[in-house]
């Protein structure tokens, strides 16, 4: 019943053209990303204002979609929270219905990529109404920012892979000689730096969830972890730096993958002086903190980006066919 309603939907320009259905597609994986990013930023002003526990039924606020009477502050973060969180998921259900019924005009591995989000999206969830019911015990904090950074991962990769692909399939309004396949030495350092970068933002969590960098100003309490997250940011930042100077020797046309790293590198710098001033400040200054959470989600977005890209023209699937020209 919901399938033909849900193909009817799309635009009549997208139902038979394979090229507009990628478009269309990837429209809506670009915006997920971008949702993904505001909902870890949401998340970390949540945590930040200890608004966490505002809400404190699930999935309901207060018992209701719209809890007025009890609106403050705080309320409105766990709520429009969840409210990003919902829109998030009923958009990923939407593409997985499109993707499922137009499979045979999009490449193969692309429902196996929407159904991963959507399962990611689904835990997510569970995690968020384990956070509550929890009272915010740190594990679940943790499991629950790590969760939505590999979504976030796996969102930036698949919008790009496609990207790519639709490069192959649409030359657009200038057509450009698409990019050659990578090299192969060039997938082992995106691959690294986003184990060594997720590890970071793990630790960077739990110290988070446990008040520890806190605690460790004030009375000298559970410094291991503060220790640990400033050690591990030396790796981040070498890893970054590597994959730079990688893409510097990268062929001309691969522009994205080049910007991507440099980029990468560059707000790499800049998280680990926004770190090192968040202590100076005695972590004082809340919007100092929920930069520093947003910096590393778009490391990390950036990082999916490259990764996406590398894995699609690393692959037999990309035509090795530098130069040719689509006009
Ligand atoms: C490139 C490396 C880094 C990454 C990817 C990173 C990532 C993160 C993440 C994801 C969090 C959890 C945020 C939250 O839940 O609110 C965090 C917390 C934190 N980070 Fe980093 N970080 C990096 C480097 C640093 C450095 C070098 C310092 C200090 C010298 C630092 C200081 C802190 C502090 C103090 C917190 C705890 C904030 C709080 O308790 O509210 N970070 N980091």
């Amino acid at each position: 019943m919901i399938a033909p309603v849900a193909a009817d939907l799309l635009p009549r320009s997208a139902q038979h053209n394979p090229v507009r259905l990628l478009r269309l597609i990837q429209g809506i994986t670009s915006h997920l990303v971008v949702g993904v990013i505001g909902l870890i930023v949401i998340g970390g002003t949540t945590r930040v204002m200890e608004a966490g526990l505002a809400c404190p039924d699930w999935p309901l606020c207060y018992g209701s979609l719209l809890p007025g009477k009890q609106m403050n502050l705080q309320v409105f973060l766990e709520w429009f929270h969840r409210l990003d969180a919902f829109l998030v998921g009923l958009a990923l259900l939407a593409l997985n219905v499109i993707v499922v019924l137009r499979r045979s005009f999009l490449p193969h591995w692309l429902p196996w990529c929407t159904m991963t989000a959507l399962f990611l999206v689904a835990f997510q969830g569970a995690l968020g109404a384990l956070t509550v019911t929890s009272l915010l015990a740190s594990m679940s904090v943790t499991a629950h920012l790590g969760t939505a950074l590999v979504l976030l991962l796996h969102l930036g990769a698949t919008d790009q892979a496609l990207r790519c692909h639709r490069q192959t399939h649409d030359p657009g309004d200038s057509p450009q000689p698409f990019p050659p396949r990578l090299p192969s030495w060039w997938w082992p350092l995106p691959l690294t730096v986003i184990v060594v970068l997720l590890a970071q933002c793990l630790v960077g969590a739990l110290m988070a969830s446990q008040w520890a960098a806190d605690r460790c100003l004030d009375w000298g309490d559970s410094c291991y972890l503060l220790t640990n997250h400033r050690l591990l940011a030396y790796p981040v930042l070498l890893g970054l730096l590597f994959m730079a100077i990688g893409a510097a020797f990268l062929p001309g046309s691969h522009r994205m993958l080049k910007s991507f790293s440099f980029l990468a590198a560059a707000f790499g710098w800049g998280q680990v002086l926004i770190g090192r001033f968040n202590l100076t400040v005695h972590l004082g200054i809340p919007w100092i903190t929920v930069t520093h959470q947003f910096i590393a989600a778009l490391l990390v977005a950036l990082l999916g980006a490259a990764i996406g890209r590398t894995l699609l023209m690393t692959s037999n699937a990309w035509p090795d066919q530098g130069g040719v020209d689509f006009g």
